[in-house]
């Protein structure tokens, strides 16, 4: 059997399966809901900038159109699919200091103390088991800059009766499976936020957006170091 991290890494690698890298069209780098106006407003002054579990979003390339002074946006994430689409995209569309890399916590660790002004890490924690989750907190605060920016998404809470109607089925009160395999965690916003209070960093802002029609709300929490 499996460990639970490598079949969530094998999950997401398998749903990114079909994409193809091609030259982003700039109209869909116009934010125009409140996480893209997020990560507009705060990669505005930021030098360097980190995606962890970057997926196949857009932030970055985002960051690249707000801010013509980027030095270095960097996206992580295990799915060599992910990556191979994300970077394929970033030099197709010559957003020159937009680069990717496969990787997880080991990554991460090789970074250095206080080099990011703007961290990203969006639907990512709730999707990981709680060992993996620990340790990425720890590297995340480690990595973001004195007074830089964090921002944190996380999926909207369900409580076991709704959660039932997503096909999500409780392994215990706070972990969720879907098809025999951890999916995700489900805790209130006041666990999400102590996490990285408990190390220091400010709650500076929260925000909420629904991904789609008809779906509850991500939430969204902006931290100051
Ligand atoms: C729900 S997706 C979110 C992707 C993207 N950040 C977004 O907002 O759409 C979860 C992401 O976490 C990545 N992931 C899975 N295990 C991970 C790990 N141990 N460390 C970092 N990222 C991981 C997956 O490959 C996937 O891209």
């Amino acid at each position: 059997m499996k460990e639970i991290k490598d079949q969530v890494k094998e999950f997401w690698n398998k749903a990114y399966g079909d994409n193809t890298p091609v030259a982003i069209d700039k109209k869909y780098l116009i934010p125009s809901n409140t996480f893209d106006k997020d990560i507009e407003e705060f990669s505005k002054n930021s030098s360097h900038i980190l995606d962890y579990g970057c997926g196949i979003t857009f932030n970055l390339y985002i960051a690249y159109e707000t801010n013509k002074n980027l030095v270095e946006a960097l996206g992580i994430d295990p799915s060599t699919n992910a990556v191979a689409f994300a970077e394929g995209s970033a030099r197709l569309s010559n957003f020159n200091t937009v680069h990717y890399l496969v990787g997880d916590i080991d990554e991460l660790k090789k970074l250095p103390d206080n080099k990011y002004d703007f961290v990203i890490c969006s639907n990512v924690l709730d999707c990981i088991d709680e060992t993996s989750r620990n340790e990425t907190v720890t590297e995340l605060y480690r990595v973001l800059k004195k007074d830089g920016y964090f921002l944190l998404k996380v999926n909207f809470y369900l409580d076991k009766k709704t959660a039932s109607q997503y096909k999500l089925f409780p392994l215990d009160e706070h972990n969720y499976s879907q098809d025999g395999l951890f999916r995700i965690s489900f805790y209130k916003d006041d666990y999400w936020v102590s996490l990285f209070t408990k190390l220091g960093l400010v709650l500076y802002r929260s925000d909420s957006f629904s991904r789609r029609e008809g779906l509850p709300a991500d939430r969204i929490f902006i931290f100051k170091k």
